[in-house]
């Protein structure tokens, strides 16, 4: 796709309005975030909106009134511009409801010299009309010119969420506000708030006031990974949480409680310790993870303890959806109690090939809770373990574990929403600290249903959410930072048509978005505004080239000698060859707007853009860009996730390197990292072949390497090996992994990672 630099024109027809006496002005971009379906410019003359523009809405429609005055608090917020509503006339901004069920949340917005008129299909859809129109405002004073033209718009998928766990950490309600005006700015339309876990119980139930006195207090939290000492709790009242469920429904969002069950229960059960299999006593727990202490299903209290609560809950929150929970319920409890145990012997359960017969307590307790939620008209959602040992079809399942389990469950005839923690789980830093863009691109790159799937199965795919979780979220500020802006990634996977998405346009139009989240005062991640780069070797043409980027096309200097770049320095436009060591630093320098300084020092040694061959593949999850990566110059830091590193686990590092011609060579150094609790061990051996027709070797260097043991440190090692210099043109170097996990290790004889990120040889 080509977009031209439509500042550019702005910016032409801007001087000549000036050159024809007119005033300067402000041209609207309708290219938001998320990006409307269809956009079409037509040429003619633009609409004016000055401060005398009135935003009409149909006499009576109160819905439609609500919209008015948020498009007009918005525009006054923006640009200074005190817009009045009016129930009268047909120009200025027009806002109209035109049913049309089958895109409830879709608009169309026509503009011309005369009027902006938004056409909404619904109450939402008219919302969302009026979002774009607010997004499309350049933020700055005076009149704007919104450019002749259409935008026809709905969404693709109907559920577009972001959660909240409450129960780790707790945030107030002016913050729970500000959460939904952002969910809200970024058009999605569910606030899933995870009301209870182990660690705390955040909703006030009348029935059960233990829940809030006891459950919702903590004697401390683990904080850095050490118990803080620090009384923690709270709870929001029945008050609250109906005036946040208020709140949220005039932003077209809908709230969906979540109260977890059987499992993170712990706080439930300090409250009420008959309802756990052993009685307690029990407390409200600091420490996070998976806790045995669950409800107890064979007592016929808890049953009615959950139906009382449930009952209060679908009073309070009048979403379609109430969330059950059902995830990481531990079995170890039930297994002891007799109670529960009485009640697989009078069920019959036996156990099966995939679950023991407990698996059944859990779906037992599901199907009960479905039944009652069912009978007060809502509909379940239950994380994807609830299909263990089988679910009623009309549960619909929210899938953390991966998109498989999401497949598997639509397959099964349930709807299915996609969380899948490793791409969805915005509390996770990993991917945000691999720095630059790559946190985002990740996101972006997420495809809820893809058109792989057979149509029935991708149909039942409803949506997809983001889920954050807030055992390291201690405060507000951190809890934006996290979503922001990633969660405007979310946002195109859900609104907009997988032909619609574009990374680098997506780019463009969030860098303006930020200038929303700087307006509101928002904190948001800057790793975009860093400099991300990407380095291609080029085997062939034995170099590398270095593509560097930034959010908002900023001007990026270079230099290749290791100074600190300035203005004066090379300009980057495209990308940069590298066939030496290169101490290669660039900075964004865009007046007082700069980056931090991105530094890569490219080794560049005998077999560096060489080509290679590997006799054994790495790890599916750690090949990246394959054989290159050893070769390519770049050195990787301790974390093994970024690229740098290939992973071996099934075999050693074996790779047969082509030097292309006889080169005179006397040593070879294989760097490795290490991670012992996480199975990433050091090597225990190299060897060294050389050959003159790549077909017969001869071993020209050995080295055994011990084991590491418990007291070795982590880190990134160096082996090498030096032997009598000698011309060659193959090179073969064989790292050693260590054979299997030591018997001192946590997981003693299992297999171990070697992880390699540069091959060197070397004539030193
Ligand atoms: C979950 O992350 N336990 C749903
Ligand atoms: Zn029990």
């Amino acid at each position: 796709m080509i977009h031209y630099p439509k500042w550019a024109l702005m910016a032409l027809m801007a001087l000549l309005l000036m050159a024809c006496g007119g005033e300067e002005a402000n041209y609207a971009d309708y290219e938001v975030v998320p990006c409307p379906q269809r956009v079409q410019e037509t040429g003619g003359a633009p609409f004016r909106l000055s401060g005398a523009t009135r935003v009409v809405y149909p006499e009576g429609d109160t819905l439609s009134e609500r919209n008015a005055a948020f498009l007009s608090a918005s525009i006054r917020e923006l640009t200074g511009l005190s817009l009045s509503t009016s129930t009268e006339g047909d120009r200025g901004i027009v806002l109209e409801v035109e049913a049309d069920e089958s895109r409830p949340e879709g608009y169309r917005i026509t503009v011309d010299a005369r009027r902006i008129h938004v056409v909404g299909y619904s109450p939402a859809g008219l919302f969302y009309g009026c979002q774009t129109l607010r997004k499309a405002i350049p933020i700055g004073r005076g009149p704007v010119l919104f450019p002749a033209g259409t935008i026809e718009d709905a969404p693709r998928f109907a559920y577009r969420g972001m959660h909240l766990d409450v129960g780790r950490h707790l945030f107030p309600v002016d913050f729970i506000k500000e959460y939904i005006d952002i969910l809200a700015l970024h058009n999605l339309n569910v606030f899933h708030w995870h009301l209870t876990d182990d660690q705390g119980w955040r909703v006030e139930i009348k029935r059960y006031p233990k829940l809030t006195e006891v459950g919702a207090f903590r004697k401390e939290s683990l904080t850095d990974g050490k118990l803080d000492g620090t009384p923690y709790g709270g709870f929001y009242t029945q008050e609250e949480i109906r005036e946040v469920v208020a709140y949220a429904s005039e932003r077209f969002v809908e709230v969906i409680p979540e109260i977890d069950l059987p499992g993170h229960t712990s706080a439930v059960l300090a409250s009420y310790p008959e309802l756990g299999c052993t009685g307690g006593p029990y407390e409200v727990p600091a420490e996070y993870g998976v806790h045995k202490d669950v409800l107890c299903i064979g007592n016929p209290e808890t049953i009615e303890f959950v139906k009382n609560v449930l009952a209060e809950i679908i009073d309070l929150f009048p979403s379609h959806f109430i969330h059950v929970g059902g995830d990481e319920c531990p079995r170890d409890r039930w297994e002891e109690c007799p109670k529960c145990q009485a009640l697989v012997r009078r069920q019959g359960w036996k156990d099966g090939v995939e679950y023991p017969k407990e698996a059944q307590l859990q779906s037992y307790f599901m199907r009960e809770v479905e039944a009652f939620v069912a009978s007060r008209g809502r509909k379940v959602i239950g994380w994807d373990e609830i299909l263990e040992g089988g679910v009623d079809p009309e549960v619909t399942v929210m899938a953390w574990r991966g998109a498989e389990k999401g497949v598997d469950a639509a397959g099964k005839g349930h709807e299915v929403i996609m969380t899948p923690a490793g791409t969805l789980y915005f509390s996770a830093g990993n991917l945000l600290n691999l720095g630059g863009d790559r946190g985002l691109r990740h996101v972006y790159g997420f495809e809820p249903a893809p058109d792989t799937l057979e149509a029935d199965v991708r149909a039942r795919i409803i949506g997809s959410q983001a889920c954050l979780w807030t055992e390291r979220v201690l405060d507000s500020e951190r809890a934006e930072y996290m979503i922001l802006p990633r969660l405007a990634a979310l946002s195109e996977v859900v609104w907009s048509a997988p032909e619609r998405k574009d990374f680098a346009h997506f780019m463009d139009r969030l860098y303006r978005l930020c200038a929303y989240y700087d307006h509101y005062g928002y904190t948001y991640s800057k790793h975009a505004h860093q400099i991300t780069e990407r380095v291609e070797a080029d085997t062939v043409a034995g170099c590398s080239r270095v593509q560097l980027s930034t959010i908002g096309h900023r001007p990026i200097y270079y230099t290749t000698d290791g100074t600190r770049p300035d203005t004066t320095s090379s300009r980057y436009t495209g990308l940069i060859e590298i066939r030496q060591s290169t101490p290669l630093r660039a900075q964004v320098i865009a007046g007082s707007d700069t980056s931090q300084l991105y530094s890569e020092d490219i080794r560049v040694n005998e077999a560096t853009f060489k080509p290679a061959r590997l006799a054994y593949p790495p790890h599916e999850n750690y090949t990246f860009q394959g054989v290159t990566t050893l070769f390519d110059g770049l050195r990787g830091d301790r974390n093994y996730n970024t690229g740098r590193w290939l992973g071996f686990f099934d075999r050693d590092l074996d790779v047969t390197i082509d030097l292309r011609e006889p080169t005179r060579v006397s040593s070879v150094t294989v760097s490795t990292n290490v991670s012992k609790g996480a199975a990433v061990m050091g090597a225990t051996g190299l060897e060294v072949y050389c050959s003159d027709d790549g077909a017969e070797f001869r071993r020209v260097a050995q080295k055994a390497i011990p084991i590491l043991g418990p007291d070795d440190a982590d880190g990134l090692y160096e082996h090498s090996v030096r032997f009598p210099e000698r011309m060659t043109r193959f090179v073969r170097v064989v790292a050693r992994k260590t054979p299997e996990l030591p018997a001192w290790h946590q997981w003693p004889h299992t297999p171990a990672f070697l992880f390699v990120d540069e091959v060197i040889v070397d004539n030193p």
